[in-house]
């Protein structure tokens, strides 16, 4: 008997409960909403809402010729991969999807993962940097690449190309190997890296670029992200992104040169010990590419994110960014929930974003509208936040 006779078996479990209430007591306590779909339009446990929350910029996810051809997919090659890319699991649907991939970034080749975490995690940890500079408010996935690789990780000033070149003068007697990494579009904020001054600094220490363009990819020229958009491709050296924003799947990638894919191959563990992405989300993902590239979704973004940040701003509120991420400054945090759950009781669905998710005295709501919202009902998100923060004397 453990422990011997008589005597009590000390408890080596997990207080998750305890750990529970401790989440509760700070307010970080999470939990599950049920929608019945990806669409802007739908249920929640029962009750109709109006999304404006998801990343699904586009509003392909929902898109008919996008689902058809995530059936295809799976009719064609397979529900699932059934073995990681390395084994038997590199599918010519992953081939097509990732040629299509390193057409729009004009790279040599592109890798996917089955999520954009994965692919940061796998990128981060494989490149194995002596130092990371990394920007204050990169995503959590960025963050835990660099954990996990054991880098030196030296956080510079938000969007601070100044502050970048400050942290390499300091250390400009020490070789190694230098990667900046740096989201394009950063999700709580909506704006968007300084890639040019940035790209400018990490050449004159001779450091490597990485860019996520997990908020941009699909939205900007010919489908592709800021770095294509600003003619910047050349100068950085990793460029990755989602499939499961912008282009309604799911997955992450990786493009950039034949070397790097032919190393990650090798290396990423994300990439070789986990299943090959889903078929489904690799065939929807290049038919959602291919829309993105050619179709007329992308106005109708832009034209609902105009429409919808210029009545806000009317209306009083506050309005950062300058992208299809809109933050709608509140400051206190009991007061970014209290307009969160007005809008939630006038149908609206977004999120209020509170510390220790942004600094405090900055809670936000975080408003997306997408392709698929109609005029209408960019007219009732609008209506929601005048009577929401209306009653809150917010306005
Ligand atoms: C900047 C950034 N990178 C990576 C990810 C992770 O992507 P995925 O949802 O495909 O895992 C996210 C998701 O929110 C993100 O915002």
């Amino acid at each position: 008997m453990a422990g011997g006779e008589g005597q009590q078996t000390r408890d080596r479990g997990f207080d998750l409960h305890g750990r529970l209430r401790e989440r509760e007591r700070r307010g970080l306590k999470r939990s599950l909403d049920t929608a019945e779909s990806a669409a802007p339009r739908t249920r929640f446990d029962g009750d109709e809402r109006l999304v404006f929350a998801s990343n699904n910029y586009l509003g392909l996810a929902t898109d008919d010729r996008v689902q058809a051809a995530a059936a295809e997919a799976a009719r064609e090659v397979g529900a699932g991969a059934g073995a990681s890319r390395l084994v038997t699991g590199d599918t010519t649907a992953h081939r097509a999807l990732e040629r299509e991939l390193a057409d729009t970034k004009d790279t040599d080749r592109a890798l996917v993962f089955s999520s954009g975490y994965a692919a940061n995690v796998g990128t981060l940890t494989a490149l194995d940097p002596d130092v990371v500079f990394s920007d204050e408010l990169n995503h959590a996935s960025i963050i835990d690449g660099c954990r996990l690789a054991d880098a030196e990780t030296v956080v510079y000033d938000h969007c601070d190309p100044d502050s970048l070149a400050a942290a390499m003068r300091e250390r400009e007697d020490e070789g190694g190997s230098w990667l900046v990494v740096t989201d394009s579009v950063f999700s709580m904020d909506g704006d968007v890296a300084p890639l040019h001054d940035l790209c400018d600094v990490a050449e004159r220490y001779g450091a490597w670029v990485m860019v996520d363009e997990a908020h941009a990819t699909g939205l900007y020229e010919d489908g592709g992200g800021v770095a294509e958009r600003d003619g910047l491709g050349d100068r950085v050296d990793v460029r990755l992104g989602t499939l499961s924003k912008a282009l309604g799947s799911q997955g992450g990638y990786v493009a950039g040169s034949e070397t790097l894919v032919r190393y990650l191959v090798n290396a990423a563990r994300s990439f070789v010990f986990s299943t090959g992405l889903a078929p489904p989300a690799a065939g929807a993902a290049r038919k959602a590419l291919a829309i993105s590239r050619t179709g007329d979704c992308r106005e109708r973004l832009w034209a609902n994110v105009a429409r919808l940040r210029d009545e806000l701003a009317s209306l009083g509120y506050e309005v950062g960014g300058d992208t299809q991420i809109l933050p709608v400054m509140v400051g206190d945090c009991e007061d970014a929930v209290a307009l969160a759950d007005g809008l939630r009781e006038q149908g609206v669905v977004a999120p209020a974003i509170r510390p220790p998710t942004v600094p405090h005295g900055t809670s936000r709501i975080r408003v997306a509208p997408t392709a698929a919202h109609t005029r209408e009902e960019i007219d009732d998100c609008i209506a929601a936040f005048e009577t929401a923060g209306g009653r809150l004397d917010l306005l």
